[in-house]
């Protein structure tokens, strides 16, 4: 089941979006929720900070990450650590454990401890430009597992943006990375699908059109519980 929300703006987005992350925990303390960075959520996350949830009984589960040394400034989880964890006093976290020297084993380490805390109930995404999913990059089927990936060039230029200013410098975006895979994202009790800005707006149209397919990721969301908030008009008529 899918349900989209067109509203005017991104920050009506984030107004909304938050208000719906905000009833979700609240129907759910304990709530294990997924967290993507990119830019996208950024503005929601600070729309629910505004709320002033009680979020100290759910669990932050990172979605992505570079395999980049761990006092690196672009490190994602610093980036979670920032817009999230800190402004929303979630302590509870699941990250990906870049001491390991096997990613192998990092990856399946990831996901068991996924696994056992009983999968994810929310999982907050944006939509990537080639309609990747965390870094789900095409082709990736539903079953694709939790993993190491090489950045295609859609997201090495998407990524680029996020180090090109300061205080990063003219950073490069790191070209490889771990993802949670599409078969434990895909499984969430509900998802929600943040899509603003008008360069997203025909990945999305694909996204809710699409039959299912590894070279659009996202086309997957369709069979899941799905809540699209955006600022995109794609259906015909805003709501
Ligand atoms: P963005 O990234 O939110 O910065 O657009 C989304 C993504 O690439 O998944």
């Amino acid at each position: 089941m899918s349900r989209i929300r067109v509203l005017r703006d991104a920050a009506a987005v984030a107004k909304e979006a938050a208000e719906f992350i905000a009833l979700y925990v609240k129907s759910k303390p304990d709530a294990r929720v997924l967290v993507a960075t990119g830019n996208t959520p950024v503005p929601t996350y600070e729309a629910l900070a505004q709320l002033n949830p009680d979020m100290s009984d759910t669990w932050a589960v990172q979605l992505d990450e570079y395999l980049i040394p761990d006092d690196d400034p672009r490190l994602l989880y610093a980036w979670m650590a920032r817009a999230y964890l800190t402004p929303l006093g979630v302590t509870q976290v699941l990250r990906f454990d870049l001491s390991s020297q096997d990613t192998q084993r990092m990856c399946r380490l990831h996901a068991d401890k996924i696994s056992a805390l009983g999968g994810i109930d929310l999982a907050i995404l944006g939509l990537g430009p080639n309609g990747h999913l965390g870094f789900n990059e095409p082709p990736s089927g539903a079953d694709a597992p939790t993993r190491a990936v090489t950045l295609s060039q859609a997201s090495l230029a998407s990524n680029a943006a996020y180090w090109s200013a300061a205080p990063h410098g003219s950073r490069a975006a790191p070209r490889n990375a771990v993802t949670v895979g599409m078969d434990i994202i895909l499984k969430a009790d509900t998802i929600l699908l943040l899509v603003t800005g008008q360069h997203k707006r025909d990945i999305l149209a694909r996204t809710l059109s699409e039959t299912p397919n590894p070279e659009l990721p996202s086309s997957y969301l369709r069979d899941t519980n799905l809540v699209v908030i955006t600022d995109q008009d794609v259906t015909g008529g805003a709501a």
